[in-house]
């Protein structure tokens, strides 16, 4: 990339960032659509977090990723939130519209889309099962409540946990909650059933949230993990003829929702998706 006194910095706050793609991601949209700007990942501690803010705000950022665990400690530095945003109580992407700094949350809407591109899933009177009741679960479950879903369980290991998230989701839809491994009632009255905790990521691929004979053929499993691509919650839902959702769709999703924040343009879907798929 051509770097010139007209490049505008964007970039990534997290602790640590390590293994993130969103650097090589992101400079190849900037690359494919033309926009000299150039995308860096910065871990910050918590304690530095709002000098790092204003740090971008003054070096003039186009906008920048958010990731944990600065999703919600970043909100009070801000200056505006979006409704989803607000609603979700989380910031992953952020805006700088002429000095201003606006926090979005594009993590439901880029599940939503990677839903329905990857399985044609219609919510319309549809009954939904979310494991895990954190900012991932909150995310998801108040996105599809606001989609059209028709009632919502949220099954969580610590049910206090489940019970706060339903009422919150009790605006959008019908909601109620219910502990992680008291579900198999609920997951047999789903159609789609979605696993929001980290049971199952790599290397613990062997362990799965709730048990496979919880799981039923006319469900559709939907899984947040992307690594392994296919867990184990996934693999047993396979063998029993239900559909399955991966979790790549998802992180590829989130990313183009803030690129068209950032840019107004479409982004570079299929270029993005190589480049995640790229396992290194
Ligand atoms: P994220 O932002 O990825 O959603 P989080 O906010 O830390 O992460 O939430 C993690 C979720 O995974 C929680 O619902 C957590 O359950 P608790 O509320 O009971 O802690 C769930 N989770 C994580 N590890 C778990 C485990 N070993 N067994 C059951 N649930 C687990």
């Amino acid at each position: 990339m051509n770097i010139t006194a007209n490049t505008r910095p964007l970039g990534l706050l997290g602790y640590p960032v390590t293994h993130s793609k969103s650097p090589q991601i992101l400079n190849e949209v900037c690359r494919i659509l033309g926009i000299p700007a150039t995308y860096m990942a910065y871990s910050v501690c918590p304690d530095h977090l709002k000098e790092a803010v204003n740090g971008m705000r003054v070096l003039n950022f186009i906008g920048f990723n958010v990731t944990i665990p600065h999703k919600v400690a970043i909100i009070p530095y801000l200056d505006e939130l979006d409704e989803t945003a607000e609603e979700i109580g989380a910031v992953n992407t952020v805006l700088n519209k002429d000095g201003k700094l606006i926090g979005y949350n594009t993590d439901g809407v880029g599940y939503l889309r990677s839903l329905q591109e990857e399985t044609a899933f219609s919510l319309k009177n549809k009954i939904v099962t979310i494991l895990g009741a954190g900012g991932a679960a909150r995310a998801v479950s108040i996105t599809l409540a606001k989609a059209g879903a028709a009632k919502v369980f949220i099954a969580n290991r610590t049910q206090s946990k489940a019970e706060e998230l339903a009422n919150v989701l009790g605006t959008f839809t019908s909601a109620s909650a219910v502990a992680l491994l008291q579900a198999h009632e609920k997951i047999a009255e789903s159609h789609l059933l979605v696993n929001t905790t980290s049971i199952g990521m790599s290397p613990h691929t062997e362990v799965m949230p709730v048990p496979a004979d919880y799981l039923h053929p006319k469900l559709l499993v939907s899984d947040l993990i992307y690594r392994p691509e296919e867990t184990k919650l996934l693999l047993s839902a396979k063998q029993i003829g239900a559909r399955t959702h991966g979790g790549l769709g998802m992180l590829l999703h989130q990313a183009a929702v803030a690129v068209e924040h950032w840019f107004n343009e479409t982004a570079p879907i299929l270029q993005m998706r190589a480049i995640l798929e790229n396992e290194d």
